[in-house]
């Protein structure tokens, strides 16, 4: 997509399709303002022909521009973003992803964009995050995964240029909210091309190869990936007892971006990586397995944000860590009650070989160590319980650093891929006690996502930590089954603006 910035009247931005944010009420006509009255007038008697209100995401296609004399654009498309007072991010966010739907159906292969946040300057978000957010869902909104299938798809984007028409003032937030967004959505994108991946394409060699190209694209990138001899060099033994189980080796892929000061603490991002959870010998039940393919999404969304912190060249150091296997049924598979030794010495008795995704992120959180962080912070579809917790609105947050903790919070407000935290209490860990371990792998059937964050907690006891359960957020079920790309934007948020 080729994004463009006028500060003209909006009715002298040539497009197929102009898109005017309008207010409910009355007061919508108001925000025509900015068009020629001749032009205004007419567009007023069509919407209420139509009976457009200008409810939140509501939208009304005039197409042709029919008796429309003297508009540079071929269609107009009405955008419902309901009353001006109620106005928010949430409705914002509602309200373009209305309009690329619309744009979409149109056929339109250009548009311009006139929102009053960046045309009139009523601002619950500023230009620059409004154009940041607006490029995130225009690019998420045309994103196909299409890789796999040899007939041509029945519905191609046509849409290919994007013009916001901005107030001159804001020209230059407009233009960095532009490269942010595409950044993002560059991120996003190859999150969800490696998450949409089927686990016979997508095995932990792969993951490591594709990580390891993008050297080729982002010069500022080291990737370095691990493979299982170094691994029991470095006594993973909680990592590695997942791996053993699957014909695939693993891979511990280290993605390393140096854009700070040499001295400055870096953030230390880990994903989980499993490209097939099939539970091991404590097995899944068949419905729906062919989803666990997406258990690599924490993973997919470290190696996305590293690639779009690099292309935006962020004055930050960023190390990216991705333990990387299959959980499959085997011989050489965890069976229930084994005792394994994890990196740190700990010892842990599997009670359930599903609960994989732990002992992977244990060993990679000690790892993590190493390199001194700021704040480490770790994403994985961790636990079903999370979603039972939470629905599949925010991703599940938990944390020993309060700080980091509100951080995360209010970088998932700002940008909507939202967060909501959950308690990490001691009285939780008792739940993790085992007769013949240090600890046991799960917890029990009360508070599951929490007592996966509170086993992860005793890892992670030597820098701020936050552990980002996405099990619910990171893809879609149902009939718009596919990979969500988030929390990549959550976490690009977080860099770009809120890295206390
Ligand atoms: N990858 C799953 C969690 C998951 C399940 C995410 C369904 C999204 C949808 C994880 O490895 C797992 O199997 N967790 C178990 C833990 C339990 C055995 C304590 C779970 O959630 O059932
Ligand atoms: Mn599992
Ligand atoms: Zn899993």
């Amino acid at each position: 997509m080729d994004y463009h910035l006028k500060t003209d009247a909006p009715d002298r931005v040539p497009s197929d399709c102009l898109v005017l944010g309008c207010y409910e009420e009355r007061k919508w006509p108001t925000t025509l303002g900015a068009l020629e009255e001749r032009l205004a007038d007419s567009i007023v008697k069509l919407a209420k022909r139509d009976h457009f209100e200008g409810k939140v995401g509501e939208t009304l296609l005039i197409n042709p521009l029919d008796g429309v004399e003297g508009a540079r654009c071929e269609r107009l498309l009405l955008l419902g973003l309901g009353k001006r007072e109620a106005l928010d991010i949430a409705k914002i966010r509602k309200g373009l992803v209305a309009a690329v739907k619309a744009l979409r159906d149109s056929k339109a292969k250009n548009a311009a964009l006139w929102l009053p946040e960046l045309s009139i300057g009523e601002r619950v978000l500023d230009a620059r995050a409004t154009v940041r957010l607006a490029v995130e869902i225009i690019e998420s909104g045309t994103y196909r995964f299409a890789r796999l299938k040899k007939e041509a798809d029945d519905k191609p984007v046509r849409l290919g240029a994007v013009t916001f028409v901005i107030e001159k003032a804001h020209k230059a937030a407009a233009e960095r909210g532009v490269r942010e967004g595409e950044a993002i959505a560059y991120g996003m994108r190859l999150a969800r091309d490696l998450a949409n991946l089927p686990g016979n394409v997508c095995t932990p060699t792969y993951l490591g190869t594709e990580a390891a190209k993008l050297m080729g694209d982002h010069p500022a990138l080291k990737v370095e990936v691990l493979d299982e001899t170094q691994l029991e060099a470095l006594r993973m033994g909680a990592f590695l007892s997942v791996a053993k189980g699957s014909r695939q080796p693993p891979r511990l892929i280290i993605m390393e971006y140096h854009g700070g000061p040499a001295k400055a603490k870096p953030v230390v991002l880990i994903g989980k990586g499993l490209t097939f959870d099939a539970g091991g010998i404590s097995l899944k039940p068949a419905a729906n397995m062919d989803e666990m393919k997406y258990d690599m999404c924490g993973g997919a969304s470290v190696i996305g944000v590293l690639a779009a912190v690099e292309k935006l060249q962020l004055p930050l150091n960023v190390i990216g860590l991705v333990p990387a296997s299959e959980n499959l049924p085997d011989g050489n598979a965890n069976k229930p009650g084994d005792v394994v030794e994890s990196m740190a010495g700990l010892t842990i008795e599997i009670l359930n070989t599903d609960a994989e995704g732990r002992l992977l992120l244990c060993d990679a959180l000690t790892y993590a160590k190493r390199y001194n962080p700021a704040a480490v912070i770790d994403i994985a579809t961790l636990t079903g319980a999370c979603i039972v917790a939470l629905g599949r609105h925010p991703s599940g947050l938990m944390g020993n650093h309060d700080a980091l903790c509100e951080a995360l919070l209010q970088a998932g407000e700002r940008c909507w891929d939202r967060v909501w935290r959950l308690p990490l209490w001691d009285e939780y860990q008792e739940q993790l006690k085992s007769n013949f371990a240090d600890l046991a792998n799960i917890g029990g059937p009360d508070g599951g996502a929490i007592t996966a964050g509170c086993f992860l907690s005793r890892f992670a006891k030597d820098f701020p930590w936050a552990h980002v359960d996405i099990a619910g957020t990171a893809w879609k079920t149902g009939q718009d089954k596919g990979a969500t790309g988030r929390p990549v934007p959550l976490l690009m948020q977080y860099l770009i603006e809120g890295v206390a």
